[in-house]
């Protein structure tokens, strides 16, 4: 008979601050054989193997040496209605919007599309590693719905909303201020706070909402201020001078937000790329959460994120896929172009703070790192196994792969879903490749 706990073996890697050198090993915990006992979602108890079984009871044990064990990852920014445009060919930010992206959204009014992609997308998550993610939906009501029930089913921890979108859109993928309003109030409703499901607010970008539009969502923020809230910021230049066309009296972009209210520690701004220097004071001021969205920025030719010149204004960077500008739902890939992209301009992102970024990092953009992105005792247990001999280009790396930091580095560069050997989601393994459980403890 199967126990109610759950008994994980293997190398444990997990964070309990962000590294700030390549060497700092005081910002994480790294046991050889080391061990997490699991019950009702939960992890219970975390040390070396010998300690750990000893409390075990009769759990069941899973054996999942030589890999390493490390906290789900985390997604802060990616487009479930796009699934099926990811690598649409040829043009940036306005044409890629007006071409692929929009005519695909519009799909999502009907529900069963909805449904069948939103299974999909979970399974494209999980299998990537992904247990966590921070989605926007269609326009379509219906679309969040879809979004919501397929993780509750699944009961991950998911943050989403529909988008608010009343101009510059096609037919059929439109609100208005007021339905809008009415939808988003009706989600947060019914969906927020239920089970591990969050709402975010998501006004798209400044170009597709009017001022009443932008009120509204002012509105909705003052009203749910635990709700998160997410838009886009300073991704393309022609989207830059767009939208200071649209919205003249704003004394840059960031400030079209900021005037109505929407910034705050719960705010998430996909890309941020090309700021003015008071948009940079204000999101210090304010600590609204840049989105470093590398995979899409480089696809897009959107331009190069400056995370050490955030950073060093005290600013709280998140990092994510962006599917479907993003070319990769792994955040291993992210991690490769990502360190390319800070290569670009003279900056690092060495491996132990890659792997922070992607699982507690995340998690404490989103405030939630008390309850996940670590393997800490009494956080939700969201966990990935992770092989880095996963291909033969990687087996052959790792031969000469002396160190923790060299083995992190080669899942960073050439890691992919590959690479995920299980995800367990709130303790209950998703693909089904978990070892033979190897004995009962007690
Ligand atoms: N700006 C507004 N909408 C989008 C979107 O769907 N993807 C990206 N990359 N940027 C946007
Ligand atoms: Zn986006």
């Amino acid at each position: 008979m199967q126990s109610d706990r759950l008994l994980l073996r293997g190398r444990l890697l997990t964070f309990n601050s962000e590294p700030q050198t390549p060497d700092d090993t005081s910002a994480f915990d790294y046991i050889e054989d080391g061990a997490l006992l699991i019950e009702d979602g939960m992890i219970l108890k975390r040390g070396t193997y010998c300690d750990v079984v000893a409390e075990a009871g009769c759990a069941d044990i899973v054996d999942h040496r030589p890999n390493l064990l490390m906290a789900g990852f985390i997604d802060t920014h990616i487009h479930f209605p796009q699934v099926q445009i990811v690598a649409s060919w040829g043009a940036q930010l306005l044409d890629w919007l007006n071409t692929y992206t929009f005519p695909e959204e519009t799909r999502f009014a009907s529900e069963d599309h909805a449904a069948a992609m939103a299974c999909r997308f979970f399974d494209l998550l999980t299998n990537h590693g992904t247990t966590t993610a921070v989605a926007y939906c269609s326009v379509h009501k219906a679309s969040a719905e879809a979004y919501f029930e397929e993780a509750e089913q699944r009961n991950m921890r998911m943050i989403g909303g529909k988008v608010l979108m009343d101009r510059n859109a096609p037919d059929g993928l439109r609100d208005t201020p007021q339905t809008g309003y009415d939808d988003t109030k009706a989600l947060i409703t019914k969906w927020h706070g239920k089970g591990r499901a969050s709402y975010a607010i998501t006004p798209r970008f400044a170009i597709t909402s009017t001022p009443a539009q932008m009120e509204m969502a002012g509105a909705l923020v003052a009203e749910h201020a635990d709700c998160f809230v997410q838009t886009h910021l300073s991704e393309n230049k022609n989207e830059i001078a767009y939208t200071l066309e649209l919205y003249p009296e704003a004394l840059d972009y960031l400030d079209v937000y900021q005037s109505y209210g929407l910034l705050s520690e719960k705010m998430l701004l996909g890309h941020s790329i090309h700021l003015e220097p008071r948009e940079i004071d204000a999101l210090a001021e304010t600590g609204a959460r840049p989105v470093f969205c590398p995979t899409s920025n480089l696809f897009l030719g959107s331009g190069l994120f400056d995370d050490a010149g955030l950073k060093a204004r005290g600013i709280t960077n998140a990092i994510a896929t962006d599917i479907g500008a993003g070319t990769s739902y792994s955040m291993l890939q992210t991690l490769n172009e990502g360190y390319k992209i800070l290569q670009l301009q003279d900056q690092k992102l060495h491996p132990f703070r890659a792997f922070h970024w992607i699982t507690r990092g995340n998690a404490v953009a989103l405030g939630m790192e008390d309850r996940i992105g670590t393997l800490d005792e009494g956080t939700e247990a969201d966990i990935v196994v992770l092989n880095a001999r996963a291909t033969e280009a990687m087996a052959l790396r790792m031969e000469r792969a002396e160190t923790l930091a060299e083995e992190l580095f080669v899942l960073q560069m050439l890691g992919d879903d590959r690479s995920i050997d299980e995800v367990y989601v709130a303790g209950k393994a998703q693909k089904g490749k978990a070892p033979e459980i190897a004995a009962q403890a007690g």
